[in-house]
């Protein structure tokens, strides 16, 4: 469900380099549709039932994390779904590599390289409090 999605040409801005929503949209396509079949990811991944409805949200992600309007009720909780999906430091940097080639092909040099940036560093953000919760969970089992 989505209210005023904004056309495919409209753009934000970060740090001064602007990705349109099309560009968004087409990065987020063709790495989920290489996720849905990769050794490695297919198997965390398989929680999602429906991909356009997956691609679709993290569109909608990407565009209000780069700062554009909200067009859709979602609500994202990363930490507690990426720990359930088993995420650690190898899964990350085999996601990271697949997210970075993409971005090489679909963008130009300065999107993709801001875009490796940010994503390297949520990453980091991503792994660091997975980690915390790990260690959370194993001692509420020690406890137990
Ligand atoms: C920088 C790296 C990554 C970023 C920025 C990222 C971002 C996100 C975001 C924003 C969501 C949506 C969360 C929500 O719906 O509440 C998500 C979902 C998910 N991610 Fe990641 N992710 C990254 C790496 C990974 C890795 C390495 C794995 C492998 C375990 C992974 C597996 C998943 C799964 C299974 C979901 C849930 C899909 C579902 O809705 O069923 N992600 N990710």
């Amino acid at each position: 469900m989505s209210r005023n999605k904004p056309a495919s040409t409209t753009m934000v801005k970060v740090e001064n380099i602007d990705f349109s929503h099309q560009d968004i949209f087409s990065v987020v396509d063709s790495f989920y549709r290489q996720v849905a079949q990769d050794q490695l990811l297919k198997e965390p991944f398989k929680s999602v039932q429906d991909w356009p409805e997956h691609i679709e949200r993290l569109t909608h992600f990407w565009w209000i994390r780069f700062g554009g309007q909200p067009y859709m009720f979602s609500q994202y909780n990363p930490i507690l779904k990426h720990f359930y999906a088993g995420f650690n430091r190898k899964l990350l940097e085999h996601w990271l590599k697949l997210f970075h080639k993409v971005l090489d092909e679909k963008l130009t040099q300065q999107q993709a390289n801001l875009w490796k940036e940010i994503s390297a560093v949520m990453g980091q953000g991503l792994n660091a409090r997975n980690e915390m919760l790990k260690k959370q969970h194993q001692q509420q089992e020690k406890n137990q």
